[in-house]
């Protein structure tokens, strides 16, 4: 079966590998009886819980209970995804993978990191031995820096030109062509393609094993855009990245709290000063994405805004978006500073130390929440409390089942000044009825229809481009196909996706596990067989969607409808097949 390694190879490798070594290597181990022992490099502890057994060729912390194989330990570790972490195995056993070009790390993305990498090395170059030089030296005087940040933090300068990076690394049609896809290269509207970064202080960012993915590149004077950031390319995705992530990991084997901070400069001006701890998102509002990321790397994450408004307002953002991420271990704080100050500006007048002091009194999620809610409304008067309980309704639906949220729940009664029971009687009005699904019928093969899709995606990721419509989907309320909608969406936004690429992506998400299962499960069907299966199952789950939503609105009763949910009733009679 094209594009997976077979499960009898990776049962080979993992009686080749010895995962003491595998993990000694990165993790110093020590005898204890039979097994291994450290402190567990996934939490913070200081007396070892984290145990490797050779016999078992498998490790377990009894703290935090990661768990898992050498390849397990090489993802978790080394952020390698699923086919790397093999790749990396198989080497040092001397073993070939016999995988098919689908799952084999993608070497055009290999050859993208290589070239960044020069690149940054070439920025880095031209700061030391341009002729031009002074004048970002005594820029990066000027804000604080010395020499030994700069260097830490690889900063480098582009020097003015049209040309400078395109003559060095654009010898040929195929190494333009790489530069642009590595994001290094503008074109105008005649078609003439110039250097992207001219005339700029350049951060290499770099993901978190090190490498570099893009850049940030700032102007030595009050010109705009006063950064000018890579495009998101095959390797660069704005959205997924943080700013320092690596670095800190680095500098800190146990990052007991990270700060989440606005700017590059604000990550540099804090590690100048001794704060290691510091990440910055690349001008975008903090995602889920980012809060899993940081949530593996730190049981605490401080997020570090202005005291002005547009610092609120980014701070209730990051608060919406933390909602599901609530509860369990971590910590969730936010501190503000005081108006006009960034953490740069604040360390370089009052020293880390009143950084810190400010960090330690970070407000803790549900302090921020209430207040920010309860400066809404007018908690002094019982509409006030009402109108309290409402604009809270939407917000708690979204955070997990569980003592957090049943927390939540007691704090929102009582500042309502009414009961748990009364308030529950309310939250559970569901807003629109619960959407009843049929059993949709097991596919050829025995395996769910829905899981049959996922791991037809997940190996044939190309047999995407066959799907039809899947707008409606995701109303479905059935098992997997949150999953399958979002590799989907993917998909169609990022068609050159491989199966690697979309493990990655998945690989901290509550599916990751689930989904590299799926990637080495063999289907024994035909490419054609396997595409018919996948647009078939797709095409009776949006069926069923449009059909429920059909069913729905008729059900409210003619008189009850919006004149837009009569034109929906319409658009849905003539999308559905009968
Ligand atoms: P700031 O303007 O707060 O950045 O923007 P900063 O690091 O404090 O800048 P200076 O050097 O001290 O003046 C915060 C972040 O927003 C993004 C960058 O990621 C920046 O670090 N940004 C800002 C842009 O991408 N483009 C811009 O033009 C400005
Ligand atoms: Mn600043």
């Amino acid at each position: 079966m094209a594009g997976q390694i077979p499960p009898q190879f990776i049962d080979d490798l993992l009686t080749r590998v010895d995962i003491t070594d595998v993990i000694d290597a990165r993790v110093p181990l020590k005898k204890a009886g039979k097994n291994l022992q450290a402190c567990c490099p996934f939490h913070n502890e200081k007396t070892p819980s984290f145990t490797v057994s050779p016999e078992k060729q498998f490790y377990h912390c009894f703290g935090c209970g990661a768990h898992g194989t050498a390849i397990g330990f090489l993802m978790e570790y080394d952020q390698m995804s699923f086919p790397e972490a093999i790749h990396e195995l198989a080497e040092s056993v001397g073993m070939t993978v016999p995988t098919t070009k689908s799952l084999a790390p993608n070497p055009a993305k290999q050859n993208l990191y290589d070239l960044l990498d020069k690149v940054s090395q070439y920025y880095v170059h031209q700061l030391q031995t341009h002729p031009k030089r002074d004048e970002f030296v005594a820029y990066l005087k000027r804000r604080g820096l010395s020499a030994n940040t700069v260097d830490h933090f690889n900063i480098g300068m582009a020097p003015d030109g049209w040309d400078n990076v395109l003559k060095t690394f654009g010898s040929n049609q195929q190494a333009i062509k790489q530069l642009t896809e590595a994001g290094l290269l503008s074109s105008n509207d005649k078609g003439r393609t110039y250097d992207r970064f001219r005339n700029r202080v350049m951060f290499p960012i770099c993901d978190r094993r090190g490498r570099v993915i893009g850049f940030g590149g700032r102007v030595l004077d009050d010109s705009t855009p006063k950064y000018l950031n890579s495009p998101e390319t095959p390797v660069f995705h704005k959205g997924h990245e943080l700013y320092g992530l690596y670095r800190a990991r680095k500098a800190n084997r146990q990052l007991s709290r990270i700060v989440i901070v606005e700017g590059y400069m604000d990550v540099i001006a804090l590690a100048e000063k001794g704060i290691t701890n510091a990440v910055a998102t690349l001008g975008t509002a903090t995602t889920p994405e980012h809060l899993k990321q940081l949530q593996r790397s730190a049981p605490e994450v401080v997020f570090c805004f202005d005291g002005d408004r547009a610092g609120r307002e980014a701070a209730w953002r990051a608060a919406e978006n933390a909602l599901p991420m609530l509860g369990g271990n971590h910590q969730l704080k936010f501190m503000f500073l005081p108006d006009g100050e960034d953490p740069d500006t604040l360390v370089k007048q009052q020293g880390a130390e009143a950084f810190n002091g400010l960090v330690e009194q970070a407000k803790s999620y549900s302090d921020f929440f209430f207040e920010s809610l309860e400066s809404r409304v007018d908690i002094d008067s019982m509409d006030g409390r009402a109108r309290l309980v409402e604009v809270a309704r939407p917000y708690l639906r979204h955070i997990p089942t569980g003592v957090y949220r049943e927390m939540f729940e007691q704090r929102l009664a009582e500042r309502a000044q009414t009961s748990t029971s009364v308030l529950h009687k309310h939250l559970e009005k569901a807003p629109t009825p619960q959407i009843e699904v049929k059993k949709a019928a097991p596919t050829s093969s025995g395996i769910s229809p829905i899981r049959m899709a996922i791991t037809i995606l997940l190996q044939h990721p190309e047999l995407h481009a066959s799907v039809g419509e899947f707008d409606k989907i995701s109303a479905l309320s059935r098992a997997g196909v949150s999953v399958l909608v979002e590799l989907l969406e993917t998909l169609h936004q990022q068609p050159h996706l491989n199966t690697a690429a979309l493990l990655e992506r998945a690989r901290d998400t509550e599916h990751g596990e689930h989904l590299k299962k799926l990637a080495i499960q063999t289907l024994d069907l035909s490419p054609e067989a396997l595409q018919h299966e996948l647009v078939g199952v797709v095409e009776q789950l949006q069926e069923e969607a449009l059909e429920l939503r059909h069913e729905f609105l008729m059900a409210k009763g003619l008189s009850q409808l919006t004149e837009q949910e009569r034109q929906e009733i319409q658009q849905l009679a003539s999308r559905m097949k009968r």
